[in-house]
């Protein structure tokens, strides 16, 4: 590792909120492959090795013999999670991907795009803290027209998704995890009310599309909207991380990795902002059109605004919250 300067990120993990990471993550590409951070307790794959890690059939997306994270276990929210491409390997992986992946190509991106623009359009930020709710709001809108769902219940499916995606952390508390249980039951409710014949577990799998929608898509949007402003002027990527687990001993770059250790591969040090491998991200042009329509929808709108920003914590995602601020 590189002499610790103090304008760097202090660890990968920090790398992802920090305002300019992206010489940090240069430095990181030119070093090894894989190396173990003993401070965060894992591995970390860089440059080269983001792709060796994503490409290794050992690599699996949850921990070793935990399929579902405890704190969901026997929970409708786990029972969703249990089905979700994101979250598996092997068949039970490739099977719902490719249903998934022939749905999402199947999508007309013009239409996609002036369905959009014109939610956008009924949806102007005023202020910073409608930007903060509508940079959400209105790509999952978007996602939950696309699926086929009407306007009258589009609010509501927003809000049960970020009320689904808030319970995915371990630390997530009770009430939160509460919250999350109602809105896993009322999605499954409502998708199924939508598509009857649809098995459960690709309903649950097309809840996924919005799960996924979320804050990577939020994150694209806001970093976006700071590209314009020329607030900053670092590579526009949503995802900075992944994470793999070792499904077995194994041998990397060299490197004796033990079942069940993490790596934490830095899509961000690999130009690799919708993934790559088995598990790459299928709603690239989707998320793509839908913020290119939204930013050409508000353009005017946001340069009217005084806006200030920093990122909101997260070990994962680049998503700015926005605060009333100086005028752009
Ligand atoms: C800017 C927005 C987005 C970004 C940056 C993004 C990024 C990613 C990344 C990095 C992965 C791979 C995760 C991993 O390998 O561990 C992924 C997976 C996935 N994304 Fe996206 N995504 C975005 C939007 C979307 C949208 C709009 C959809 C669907 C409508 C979507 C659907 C999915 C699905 C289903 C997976 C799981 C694929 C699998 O595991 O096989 N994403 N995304």
């Amino acid at each position: 590792m590189f002499a610790h300067d103090p304008h760097l990120p202090h660890d990968p993990l920090a790398a992802v909120t920090h305002a300019a990471p992206h010489d940090y993550y240069r430095r990181l590409a030119d070093g090894p492959p894989l190396r173990f951070d003993a401070g965060l307790d894992c591995w970390v794959a860089a440059g080269a090795g983001v792709k060796a890690v994503l490409d290794h059939p050992d690599c699996h997306v949850r921990p070793f013999g935990q399929p579902v994270p405890l704190h969901l276990l026997g929970t409708p929210c786990g029972a969703i999670f249990a089905e979700l491409v994101r979250m598996n390997d092997g068949a039970r992986h490739a099977a719902p991907k490719q249903v998934l992946m022939q749905l999402l190509a199947g999508i007309d991106l013009a239409r996609l795009h002036d369905e959009t623009a014109r939610l956008a359009r009924d949806h102007l930020p005023g202020s910073a803290a409608e930007l903060n709710q509508l940079m959400f709001d209105v790509p999952l809108y978007a996602v939950a027209q696309m699926l086929g769902f009407a306007a009258a219940d589009r609010p509501q499916i927003a809000r049960w998704t970020r009320d689904f995606v808030a319970a995915m952390p371990v630390q997530a508390d009770q009430a939160v995890v509460a919250r999350a249980q109602a809105a896993a039951m009322g999605l499954q409710d409502t998708f199924s009310a939508l598509h009857p014949g649809a098995r459960p577990a690709l309903r649950d799998n097309l809840i996924g599309l919005l799960v996924q929608t979320c804050e990577a898509t939020a994150g694209l949007l806001g970093n976006e909207v700071l590209a314009l402003r020329k607030d900053n002027s670092e590579p526009v990527l949503a995802i900075h991380n992944t994470r793999r687990y070792a499904a077995c001993d194994l041998e990397l770059d060299g490197m004796a990795i033990r079942q069940g250790q993490m790596i934490l591969v830095l899509l961000a040090s690999a130009g690799l902002g919708f993934g790559h491998g088995a598990h790459r991200c299928p709603g690239q042009a989707v998320a793509q059109t839908i913020v290119a329509a939204i930013l050409s929808a508000w353009s005017g709108a946001i340069g009217r605004l005084a806006l200030d920003w920093h990122y909101r914590l997260s070990p994962n995602a680049r998503i700015p919250l926005f605060a009333e601020g100086a005028a752009a």
